[in-house]
């Protein structure tokens, strides 16, 4: 038998938060974000579930000729543009959008071979401060884009610092800073991530590009996946590979700093940080046993982690244990990992089997 950690990816939970997407913003044009192997959960399923998505957008060129070579003929914007002038070819060959961030990205576009044109989504700095031009900057860009024979339609896009913070005014000021932009009624604007899309409805524009959504998390601190109507796309699961009845105040694990308060069993799972789950989970995250809440106890290990089962148990090797997904939301675990579900999803890594149903 193969070791039991696998991630289950639920290819109808997908579409259903697409749809959801699409309800909060019916008017506008989906560019779905499957960039680090789509958060995690598969690059080429995930985007064949999407279908119904208007676009996909990636982080680079290898994940957009993955996308073409498995068939793909939707529009795909590479969201960090060209790297290197030698991009301009392959992009050109590949029918691939680009966005247009800094100054010397201009002349690689010039490199675009005869008779192809790149579209161009120029990125706009209207507060975030990673990647854009000045907003002052942009009349001159535009113009000069306009002028390289390699480049097609220009379209304008900006990203949001603080659109899951809704009672902050940072997205309402970086929306102004986008409106005043000079331009023609006609040009097709971008700005609304999922935090956007669900609290930010006047920034959904022409086109909205949900990414975490997609996969079924809160983009909210305070708001459950559950209560946005979102559902978890992929469930992380393995199994019990031991149980072992223990002392009170015996320690687990490295270090030895979780010793049991109480006589009880620790069941022992086949899954670790080498797989992606996070080392820093504290004791007393949330775990999924044979369909029961139990907690996280002692360091988390490359292959294995343990959890605390409680005296009277009938957990048994071979039960199956639920990390995050079904019943057991992505977002609680982060939360015990001081980080986001965004980085628990895209770190499930290679040696995790993954299934589509
Ligand atoms: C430029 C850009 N747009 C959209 C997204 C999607 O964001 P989210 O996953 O928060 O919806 C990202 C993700 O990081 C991004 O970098």
């Amino acid at each position: 038998m193969t070791r039991p950690a696998r991630a289950q990816i639920h290819l109808a939970r997908l579409r259903h938060n697409l749809v959801r997407v699409k309800e909060a913003a019916p008017r506008s044009r989906v560019m779905a974000v499957v960039k680090a192997n789509a958060y995690g959960h598969g690059l080429v399923p995930v985007a064949q579930a999407l279908e119904q998505a208007d676009a996909f957008a990636v982080a680079g060129l290898e994940e957009a000729i993955t996308l073409r070579e498995a068939g793909c003929d939707h529009r795909i914007v590479l969201l960090e543009g060209l790297f290197d002038a030698g991009d301009a070819t392959l992009a050109a060959a590949y029918r691939l959008d680009v966005v247009v961030h800094a100054a010397h990205q201009l002349p690689m576009l010039e490199r675009v071979p005869a008779g192809r044109r790149l579209d161009c989504w120029l990125k706009v700095d209207t507060g975030m401060h990673r990647l854009g031009f000045p907003p002052g900057d942009v009349p001159a860009v535009a113009r000069r884009l306009s002028t390289v024979a390699g480049v097609g339609t220009i379209r304008y896009l900006t990203h949001f610092a603080r659109a899951d913070e809704p009672d902050q005014r940072a997205t309402a000021d970086q929306l102004a800073c986008f409106d005043a932009l000079p331009r023609d009624s006609a040009t097709e604007c971008s700005l609304a991530n999922s935090a956007a899309i669900l609290a930010w409805p006047a920034t959904h524009a022409d086109w909205v590009r949900p990414g975490i959504m997609l996969y079924g998390s809160s983009p909210f601190a305070g708001r459950s996946a559950a209560e946005l109507g979102l559902q978890p796309a992929m469930t992380l699961r393995s199994e019990l590979i031991a149980v072992h009845a223990r002392r009170r105040g015996d320690p687990v694990g490295y270090g030895g700093d979780w010793v049991c308060e109480r006589d009880t069993h620790i069941g022992v799972v086949a899954l670790g940080y080498g797989d992606g789950y996070p080392r820093h989970a504290r004791s007393g995250t949330p775990v999924r046993v044979g369909g029961r809440r139990v907690v996280l106890s002692g360091r988390v290990s490359m292959d294995m982690l343990c959890v605390d089962l409680g005296s009277g148990t009938e957990a048994r090797p071979g039960d199956e244990v639920i990390l995050w997904g079904d019943g057991l939301p992505v977002d609680e675990v982060a939360r015990s990992s001081a980080t986001i579900a965004y980085e628990l999803l895209c770190g499930v890594n290679r040696r995790v089997s993954y299934e589509c149903r």
